[in-house]
């Protein structure tokens, strides 16, 4: 079996989840960042959410790829180096893998470093002769290509599925959009997935499954209060909302206290009135010309972008300008 040919531990700083709390609870305008959903229970639960018949942003994504591999492939040309932004499900990574004509290496890039770690054996597991590499990073701050990675000027194609892009404020989504053309240079490339907008009632019931998972999930915040910071709130006393705003453009989910009550942390008390939510995720959908258009402030030039038969999901193929 291969081996990963190099680990590059940036020790991205891992903002610890008490301060997260305080600092969120603090404001007048409560919230928690999403990056905190994904614990082991939070990643499982999520997986549930991904074959929920509501949530189609997962399957069509992958049925995407599928469908386009072959222009992806023929974009992208032979060699290419591919930087897997947020390595994420491994059904993805091989889609694309599949597509290109003889990759030269694949370099993954991921904040949680177990994570980075069980990505890339799998990668190397599955092709043992690509060069596998991982940057244990945090993605939203910029940073250089590693003396480690791929030297010998081969194109670098940078991948960012999963919509992931969405949690980010416009601003921020901009930010990270420079950051990427900086990080793949001159003839480099970005493939990205985003979410569509589409009917309120398909956007609203994806993220509000009858299941019930879309909900625990959001849910599991205030579980990992309870069990990581010796709190003991109520779960029943919080209600799981999630609402399209229209005006923003963006899913919007959090948490409704359903009672006046406090909750008390680690030594302080934090009070809620009934009503009052605790602002837990934005998931930002954008028409295929409005990302097209923050694509190219940023710094590239849109080559193409598909969709699905019913309009929900787009594939962007982006060159560096
Ligand atoms: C992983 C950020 C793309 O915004 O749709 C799914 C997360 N939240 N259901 C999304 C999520 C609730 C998801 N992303």
């Amino acid at each position: 079996m291969g081996k990963v040919a190099y680990f590059v531990d940036l020790q991205p700083d891992l903002e610890d989840f008490l301060s997260a709390v305080v600092k969120g609870f603090s404001s007048s305008r409560k919230s928690l960042p999403p990056k905190f959903f994904y614990d082991a229970y939070g990643s499982q639960v999520f997986d549930r959410i991904c074959a929920t018949p509501e949530y189609y942003v997962t399957r069509t994504e992958i049925g995407l790829m599928k469908d386009i591999g072959a222009e992806i492939g023929a974009l992208a040309g032979p060699q290419n180096v591919v930087v897997e932004y947020g390595c994420g499900s491994s059904l993805k990574i091989h889609a694309l893998l599949e597509a290109l004509i003889d990759p030269a290496e694949y370099l993954a890039i991921d904040i949680s470093k177990q994570h980075l770690i069980n990505t890339v054996e799998e990668i190397v597991a599955d092709y043992p002769d690509l060069r596998v590499g991982a940057i244990c990073a945090d993605f939203s701050a910029s940073f250089d290509w590693p003396p480690e990675a791929d030297q010998s000027g081969s194109r670098r194609l940078a991948y960012f599925p999963g919509s992931t892009i969405g949690n980010q404020m416009p601003a921020e989504a901009a930010q990270f959009l420079i950051s990427v053309r900086r990080l793949i240079g001159e003839g480099g490339s970005l493939l990205i997935g985003v979410d569509l907008k589409k009917d309120i009632g398909v956007l609203n019931r994806a993220y509000n499954d009858a299941a019930g998972h879309t909900a625990d999930f959001n849910l599991n915040l205030l579980r990992r209060i309870n069990n990581e910071l010796g709190a003991s709130i109520d779960l029943s006393s919080f209600e799981h909302r999630a609402y399209f705003n229209a005006e923003k453009s963006r899913i919007e989910m959090h948490l409704e206290s359903n009672i006046d009550q406090t909750v008390d942390i680690d030594g302080r008390t934090f009070s809620f009135k009934s009503g009052e939510t605790i602002h837990t995720e934005n998931s930002y959908k954008y028409s295929l010309a409005e990302f097209s258009e923050l694509a190219e402030k940023c710094g590239f030039k849109p080559r193409k972008a598909w969709t699905d038969a019913d309009d929900f999901f787009s594939i962007h193929y982006l060159d560096a300008r």
